[in-house]
C-alpha cells in the first residue's frame, strides 16, 4: 500500500478550544448585532474568520524571536528580514510595515492621487478602501468567468488583458499610478493568477508605462498552483516560481499574517530606488524608521524565518490539501460551494443555498450567522456588506455575489476539526428552507463598514 501523504509538522503546544450550546450563541450573536466581529473568541468554537494572522509559528519561529534585536536603528534582525526577502522576491529595496494596509497606506501616499485610476484584479477590501479614501478609483479587470461561481477555470483570479488594455488605452497615463495584482485572488474566491498573464500585465505596463504592484499576502499557495496546473511548472520549485513572478512586478506589497505564517507583520518590496526613497519619508510618519517600520526585531526575526517555511513544498502540499479536504466534504454534501477550491478558504454560494433571502437582505450575513449558530463556526461574508457603499451614489453595491468564506487558519486545526465544519454545513442544508428572513442595517460606518456594522433581523 502506498502511505498516505501526512502533514510535515507535528504539535508541540495546544490551545484549548471552547464550545458551547445553540441557546448560548443564539443569545451572544444577537448581543453582538449580528456582527461576528463583535464576538468573543471565547464565544466560537472553530474560527475561520479568517486566514490572517491566525497561523501557528513553529519552533524555529519562536527561537528567532527569542534572538530579536530591539535597537532602533540598524538592528541585525533588519538584515535578517533584508536576506530572506531579497532571496525569496529579488527586490532589494523593502521596507518593513506593520501589517499588509499599512503597505498599502504607505505605498499608495507615494503614487495616487485624487481622480487617478487603479485597475487590478479585484482589490482586497483595505486595498480598495485606501484607493477610495484618496478619491481615486479602483478599476475591476477580473476575467468574466471568476463571476460563475461554479465553472472550473485552472486560474480564475487572472486579470482580463483585454479589459485592461482599454482602460491603459483610453486614459492618461499620469492618471494611472499603477496596476495592482492581488496573488490570490482573495475577493474571488482565493483563485490564482497565472504566470503568463502576470507577463501580460507586465507587458501592457511595459507598453504604456505604467507601474505594476503585486499584492503578495498569498503568493506562495499561489506559486503552487502555478506549479500543479500551468504547463511548464510542473519541475520547477516553489521558490523558482515565486522569483519569476516577482520578476514581473516593480514591486510589491505584502500583508505577512498570511503565506509568511506570522501573527503580525508586513512589507513593501521595491525594484527602484528612487519609488523606495520616496516611500521611505512616508514609512518613517506612519510606521517607524526604515530598519524596524512598524515591527519589533523579534518579530522581523520570525517573519524572515517565516518566508521559508511558507514557501516549502511540503507544507503546501499539506495547507492547500487541507482546503481540498474540507472543500471536497462540503461540496459531496450537494452544497453549492465556489468552484475550483481557493488556496486558503472553502466559499459558499449563499444565494443558491439560500435562494428565498433576496439580496437586500444579505443571504452571506444569514448562512454566515447560521454557521455561528449551528456549531459556533465563525466565517466572513463576502458580500454586499463587504462591498460597502457606491462612493458616489451611495447606494449598496449588489455586485451579484453573496460568498461564506471559511478561511482555514494555518498548521492550526485538524483535518477532524475539518470533519465538524463539514457537518455543521451538512445540517444547515438539511433545515435551509425553514430559514425565511434575512437582516436590515441598523448601523453602519461610511467606509469598510462591516468590521462595525450593526443588523436586526427582519
Ligand atoms: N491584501 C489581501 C489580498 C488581503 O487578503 C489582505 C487581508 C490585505 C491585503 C490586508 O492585509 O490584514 O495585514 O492589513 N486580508 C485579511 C483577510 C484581513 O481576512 O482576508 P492586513
Amino acid at each position: 500500500m502506498e502511505l498516505p501523504f501526512i502533514e510535515p509538522f507535528k504539535i508541540k503546544m495546544v490551545e484549548p478550544i471552547h464550545s458551547s450550546s445553540v441557546e448560548q450563541r443564539e443569545r451572544w450573536i444577537r448581543d453582538a448585532s449580528y456582527n461576528l466581529f463583535n464576538l468573543k473568541s471565547k464565544q466560537v468554537t472553530i474560527d475561520m474568520l479568517t486566514d490572517s494572522g491566525t497561523g501557528a509559528m513553529s519552533d524555529k519561529q519562536w527561537s528567532e524571536m527569542m534572538l530579536g534585536d530591539e535597537s532602533y536603528a540598524g538592528a541585525s534582525s533588519y538584515y535578517n528580514l533584508k536576506e530572506a526577502i531579497t532571496e525569496i522576491t529579488g527586490f532589494r529595496y523593502f521596507l518593513p510595515v506593520h501589517q499588509g494596509r499599512a503597505a498599502e497606506n504607505v505605498l499608495f501616499s507615494t503614487l495616487v492621487k485624487e481622480g487617478d485610476l487603479v485597475p487590478g484584479n479585484s482589490h482586497f477590501d483595505t486595498t480598495k478602501g485606501h484607493i477610495e479614501f484618496r478619491k481615486a478609483t479602483a478599476v475591476d479587470c477580473t476575467v468574466e468567468i471568476a463571476s460563475d461561481l461554479s465553472a472550473w477555470h485552472p486560474f480564475k483570479g487572472n486579470v482580463d488583458l483585454v479589459k485592461l488594455e482599454e482602460l491603459l488605452k483610453n486614459n492618461p497615463p499620469e492618471k494611472i499610478p499603477c496596476i495592482i495584482v492581488t496573488i490570490t485572488n482573495n475577493t474571488v474566491g482565493g483563485q490564482p493568477v497565472s504566470m503568463a498573464n502576470i507577463r501580460g500585465v507586465r507587458q501592457l505596463a511595459d507598453k504604456y508605462g505604467i507601474k505594476f504592484f503585486l499584492d503578495s499576502a498569498r503568493f506562495a499557495e499561489n506559486a503552487w498552483f502555478i506549479k500543479t496546473r500551468e504547463e511548464g511548472y510542473t519541475d520547477k520549485g516553489i521558490r523558482e516560481i515565486a522569483r519569476e513572478m516577482f520578476s514581473y512586478a516593480d514591486g510589491m506589497t505584502m500583508s505577512s499574517k498570511k503565506d509568511a505564517i506570522v501573527n503580525m507583520g508586513g512589507f513593501i518590496g521595491f525594484r527602484e530606488e528612487e519609488l523606495f526613497q520616496k516611500a521611505t519619508t512616508f514609512n518613517i510618519i506612519y510606521e517607524g524608521f526604515i530598519t524596524y517600520g512598524g515591527m519589533s526585531g523579534r518579530d522581523m526575526n520570525a517573519l524572515a524565518q517565516g518566508l521559508y517555511e511558507g514557501t516549502d513544498e511540503e507544507y503546501l502540499r499539506s495547507r492547500i490539501g487541507q482546503i481540498e479536504y474540507l472543500g471536497t466534504k462540503i461540496r459531496e454534501c450537494g452544497i453549492p460551494v465556489l468552484w475550483p477550491f481557493g488556496g486558503h478558504a472553502v466559499f459558499l454560494d449563499a444565494k443558491s443555498f439560500l435562494p428565498q433571502i433576496s439580496e437586500e437582505e444579505f443571504p452571506a450575513q444569514v448562512l454566515a450567522v447560521e454557521f455561528y449558530i449551528e456549531g459556533g463556526v465563525r466565517s466572513a461574508e463576502i458580500g454586499a456588506l463587504m462591498a460597502d457603499r457606491d462612493p458616489v451614489t451611495r447606494n449598496n453595491r449588489f455586485n451579484g455575489k453573496e460568498l461564506v468564506r471559511l478561511a482555514v487558519p494555518r498548521r492550526v486545526y485538524s483535518d477532524n476539526h475539518m470533519n465538524y465544519v463539514a457537518a455543521v454545513a451538512k445540517n444547515i442544508f438539511e433545515r435551509k428552507d425553514k430559514i425565511k428572513k434575512g437582516f436590515r442595517i441598523r448601523k453602519e460606518a461610511p467606509i469598510l463598514r462591516h468590521f462595525t456594522i450593526e443588523l436586526e433581523r427582519l
